[in-house]
């Protein structure tokens, strides 16, 4: 079997196409959806996703605020920024783009967006919200993975079972109780799970999201699954490429999305749509 694609890139742009229109009749009454993306330091891949995510914004017709500071900021300083766009009604969604400089607290950092400006979903109040199935901001990334499944007809998982190889704070916890969410049996593995390889092949939804470039290979895939692959690594020759052998595992999955153009396109959408939620219901 030669698995079939899920194309991130399309599904997202139709996703993006749907928040332009909801982002203009909000326009129409008088309120502009505003995202303040922070970037501390100078990590290469870091600036191109900032930019990527402003960019979107616009293209949406989403205003957008892009702040920059040396890697050598303070703590505090950051802090008093967040306080004051937490404050600032003009404001709905504040990213601070992750990783901080080690001197920085990433989690209190995080706890000091208001829960109701959190875009990203990472804020104790968001993560909460996720565990016990209340209303609230989810992950950028998980949500996205959950779209591609509803998009091919598994947004129901009843009877089937999910694998999430990937424990982080970011992706793979809230990727899991999403899953759950959708009725799946669930387990979450990661690099040092004994037996991974066994783990993996249970999987009728496998999503890789440890970091690790084309770790997941042929002998961790069962026959017809669904492949998410949530990795961007960058090969020795300055290519991407995911956490999944993509080669060797189309031949046995039954969908599977690429890198690039698979999981990321959908990040940046779900990032907009949570910048809309979060205008509509501040509003
Ligand atoms: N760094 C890598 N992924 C993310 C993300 O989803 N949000 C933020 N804020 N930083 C990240």
């Amino acid at each position: 079997m030669t698995a079939r694609l899920i194309d991130g890139k399309a599904l997202a742009a139709q996703m993006r196409a749907e928040v332009a229109e909801r982002a203009a009749a909000l326009r129409a009454t008088g309120r502009l959806p505003t995202l303040a993306v922070i970037l501390v330091g100078a990590d290469p891949a870091s600036q191109v996703y900032v930019r990527n995510k402003i960019a979107a914004c616009e293209q949406a017709g989403m205003r957008s605020l892009h702040e920059t500071y040396g890697a050598e900021l303070r703590e505090a300083e950051l802090l008093a920024r967040i306080h004051a766009l937490n404050q600032d009604d003009s404001v709905h969604g504040i990213l601070v783009q992750l990783p901080l400089p080690a001197h920085i607290h990433a989690q209190r950092v995080i706890e000091a967006i208001s829960p109701r400006k959190d875009v990203d979903g990472f804020h104790v109040a968001n993560a909460g919200a996720l565990m016990v199935g209340r209303p609230g901001l989810r992950p950028c990334t998980p949500l996205g993975c959950v779209r591609m499944l509803e998009h091919i007809g598994l947004g129901d998982l009843r009877g089937r079972h999910a694998v999430v190889v990937g424990r982080s704070n970011i992706v793979g916890k809230p990727m899991a109780m999403l899953l759950l969410g959708m009725n799946a049996t669930v387990t979450i593995a990661h690099s040092g799970t004994p037996d991974l390889a066994e783990t993996c092949r249970r999987a009728d939804v496998l999503v890789a999201a440890v970091g690790r470039a084309r770790m997941i290979g042929a002998d961790m895939i069962k026959p017809g699954a669904a492949v998410l692959d949530v990795g961007i690594n960058r090969l020795e020759d300055g290519k991407l490429c995911g956490d999944v052998d993509f080669e060797a595992a189309r031949e046995l999955a039954g969908w599977i999305t690429p890198v690039p153009g698979g999981v990321g396109p959908m990040t940046i959408a779900m990032l907009l749509s949570n910048t809309l939620q979060a205008c509509e219901q501040l509003a």
